[in-house]
C-alpha cells in the first residue's frame, strides 16, 4: 500500500497522544514530521510531551518544538483537563534521541519542499504554527494535500460558550487557515463530544496487554475525571477523529460548508460560524464533520494498540 506523508502538529494532551497512537499504527500513513504548539500547557511541556511520546511509539519522524504563543492573543493552558505536565497519568519514557534543531514552523516547510507528493498536516492543537507556515512560506500551499484540524463546532464551545478551546486560543490563526482555500476537514465538538470513552471500554483496552495500551487506559484514567464532574457520560477523546476521519471515513458522517472564524465578538470571539443552512451565498469551504460511531471508535482503537505488540521502552518511574 502507498503511504501518505503526514506532518502530526499538537500540543499534547492526552486526546492529542492517543491521536498519534493511531497514526502511528496506521499503514496508510507515514509520519514525516512531529510539531509542537502551546495549548493544553506550555510550549516546554507540550514539547517533552511530544518527545517522549515519539519515544514511547517508536515515531522515527523529527520532532520540533513550534509557536510558544499565539499570534497576538494571550496565551491560555487547559491544566484542568489534562494536568501540570500537560500529560498527567502514568510514567513515560525519557525522549531516545535530541529534538529537532530546526524550529517547528522550518521543520513543516522543509518537509513540505523536499517532498516529491503533497502532505496532508493533522493539527490537534491551536493552528499558530499551520498559520505561520501558510504565511512565511505561501508557495508551499501546493504542496500541502490537506490540513485535517480537530477544532471548533456548528453548535457550540467547550472553552467559551461559543468557542471551542484549540479555536479560541489563537483565532487569528484560525481565520488564516480558514481563509487559505486549501482542502480544510474540521472536526470540532459536533463530532469530537461524540468521540466517548467511558470507563466500561478501558478494560477492554487494557486486555490488549502491550506497554502502549497500559499507558492509554492510565491516560483515560485521569483524562476522564474532569469531564465527568463536568456531566458528561465519558472523555471526550476529541484529536483522533482528526486522523481518523482521512483513514476511516466510513465511520464519520461529513458535511460541506461555509465556515468563518469570529475575532471581533465580544460574547463570541473564538467561534466557528458555521452556515450549516446555507443563508450565505459564500460557497463551502470546509468538511465538517458532524458524527461517528461509537463503537467501531472503540474497536479501531483495540485494533490500533495491538500494532504495538512486542513493542517496550523503559519508562521513567
Ligand atoms: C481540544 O482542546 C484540547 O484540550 C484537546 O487536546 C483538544 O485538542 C478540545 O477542545
Ligand atoms: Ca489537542
Amino acid at each position: 500500500m502507498k503511504k501518505r506523508p503526514v506532518i502530526l502538529d499538537g500540543d499534547p494532551g492526552h486526546d492529542d497522544a492517543i491521536a498519534w497512537v493511531f497514526a502511528q499504527a496506521d499503514p496508510q500513513l507515514d509520519i514525516k514530521a512531529v510539531v509542537s504548539v502551546a495549548g493544553n500547557q506550555t510550549i516546554v511541556k507540550t514539547t517533552r510531551n511530544a518527545h517522549r511520546i515519539c519515544t514511547l511509539l517508536g515515531i522515527e519522524a523529527p520532532v520540533a518544538r513550534g509557536a510558544s504563543r499565539p499570534i497576538t492573543a494571550d496565551p491560555v493552558t487547559a491544566g484542568n483537563w489534562h494536568g501540570e505536565s500537560g500529560l498527567d497519568g502514568p510514567p513515560m519514557p525519557e525522549p531516545d534521541r535530541p529534538l529537532c534543531p530546526l524550529p517547528g514552523v522550518e521543520l513543516m516547510a522543509k518537509v513540505l519542499r523536499e517532498s516529491p507528493e503533497p502532505v496532508m498536516i493533522i493539527a490537534t492543537g491551536p493552528l499558530t504554527n499551520v498559520a505561520t507556515l501558510l504565511t512565511t512560506y505561501p508557495s508551499l500551499k501546493s504542496k500541502i494535500a490537506r490540513i485535517s484540524i480537530m477544532g471548533g463546532g456548528v453548535t457550540h464551545g467547550n472553552w467559551k460558550p461559543a468557542a471551542e478551546f484549540n479555536i479560541f486560543e489563537d483565532p487569528e490563526a484560525a481565520w488564516i487557515v480558514f481563509h487559505a482555500g486549501l482542502p480544510l476537514t474540521m472536526c470540532g465538538l459536533d463530532v469530537t463530544e461524540k468521540a466517548l470513552i467511558t470507563p466500561d471500554d478501558f478494560p477492554r483496552i487494557l486486555s490488549v496487554g502491550n506497554q502502549t495500551a497500559r499507558i492509554v487506559e492510565g491516560w483515560l484514567q485521569f483524562f476522564y475525571r474532569f469531564p465527568m464532574q463536568l456531566g458528561y457520560s465519558g472523555a471526550p477523546v476529541h484529536d483522533p477523529c482528526a486522523v481518523l476521519i482521512q483513514t476511516h471515513p466510513e465511520i464519520f458522517r461529513t458535511r460541506e460548508m461555509y465556515v468563518d472564524i469570529e475575532l471581533e465578538g465580544e460574547y463570541t470571539r473564538g467561534a466557528t460560524v458555521a452556515d450549516f443552512r446555507g443563508y450565505s451565498d459564500m460557497k463551502p469551504n470546509v468538511t465538517v464533520v458532524m458524527d461517528i460511531d461509537r463503537e467501531k471508535y472503540i474497536d479501531l482503537l483495540v485494533e490500533a494498540l495491538a500494532f504495538y505488540d512486542g513493542r517496550e521502552v523503559p519508562v521513567n518511574e
